[in-house]
C-alpha cells in the first residue's frame, strides 16, 4: 500500500491486537516491535507512512476521536460506552466475538421485589438496558471481575461479556438477558475521513477484503 500520508492507526495489546495483525497484515503492516515485549508505545511497522499506538482498550474510542490516531480498532462494548461520538465505524472486523449480557445467581429475585443493584463497567449500556425496559436498578461501577459481586452480596446481577460463558459457570452464576452481540470494529476520526480520504478508504477496503477472505 503506498500511502502520500502518514497514518496512525489506536489498537490495544492482547486479544484485540493479536486478532487484527493479520488483516493489517493483508495491507502490507507490519509492527517492527512485539508489544508484549517491547516497552513501547509507539511502534513503527513495515509501512514507513504507518506507525501504531499501544493504549487501553478502552481509550481507544477517544484516541481516535481526538485525531491523535486517525484509525483504531475498538469492540463494540467499548464504543457503546464510549458513545462514538466524532468517530466513524465503517467496518466490523468479525473479531473477538463474545456478547454483552446481565447475567446472576439462578435464584436473582424478581424485578418489582424491590430495587435491584447491577455491579458492572459497562454503566451507560445497563442504564440503557434496563431504562429501556422500564425497570428501575442501582448501577454500581466496578473496574472488573464483575462475577464476584452477586457472590458477596455487592450486587444482585452484573452486565459483563460473556464468550464461552466458563467464568460465570465457574462461580456459579447464569446469564439471563442478551444485550448485544459484541466484536471488533475499525473507528476511524471524522476529521481524518476527510482529509486523508484517499489514504484512509484504501486500508479500509484492503481490511474489508481480508475480513471477508477470513469469514469465507
Ligand atoms: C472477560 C469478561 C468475563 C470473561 C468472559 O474478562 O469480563 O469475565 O472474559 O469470558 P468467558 O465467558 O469465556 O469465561 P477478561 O478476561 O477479558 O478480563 P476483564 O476483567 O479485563 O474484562
Amino acid at each position: 500500500m503506498n500511502l502520500t500520508v502518514p497514518l496512525t492507526i489506536a489498537l490495544s495489546k492482547g486479544r484485540i491486537f493479536d486478532q487484527t495483525l493479520p488483516l493489517l497484515a493483508h495491507a502490507g503492516i507490519e509492527p517492527l516491535d512485539d508489544p508484549e515485549t517491547s516497552r513501547k508505545l509507539i511502534l513503527e511497522t513495515s509501512n514507513p507512512m504507518v506507525k501504531f499506538v499501544i493504549i487501553r482498550a478502552s481509550d481507544v474510542p477517544t484516541y481516535v476521536q481526538y485525531g491523535a490516531a486517525d484509525l483504531g480498532v475498538a469492540g463494540k462494548d467499548v464504543l457503546l460506552e464510549h458513545g462514538g461520538e466524532g468517530l466513524y465505524e465503517p467496518l466490523d472486523l468479525g473479531i473477538a466475538r463474545c456478547r454483552l449480557m446481565v447475567a446472576g445467581r439462578p435464584e436473582t429475585p424478581e424485578p418489582g421485589t424491590r430495587r435491584l443493584r447491577i455491579a458492572t463497567k459497562y454503566v451507560h449500556s445497563a442504564e440503557r438496558h434496563f431504562a429501556a425496559k422500564g425497570q428501575q436498578v442501582e448501577i454500581i461501577k466496578l473496574y472488573g471481575s464483575m462475577e464476584l459481586a452477586p457472590l458477596v452480596g455487592l450486587a444482585d446481577l452484573i452486565v459483563d461479556l460473556v464468550e464461552s460463558g466458563n467464568t460465570l459457570k465457574a462461580n456459579g452464576l447464569v446469564p439471563l438477558e442478551h444485550i448485544a452481540d459484541i466484536s471488533s470494529r475499525l473507528v476511524v476520526n471524522k476529521a481524518s475521513w476527510k482529509m486523508k480520504h484517499e489514504a484512509v478508504t484504501t486500508l479500509l477496503e484492503l481490511l474489508r477484503e481480508a475480513v471477508t477472505e477470513r469469514q469465507a
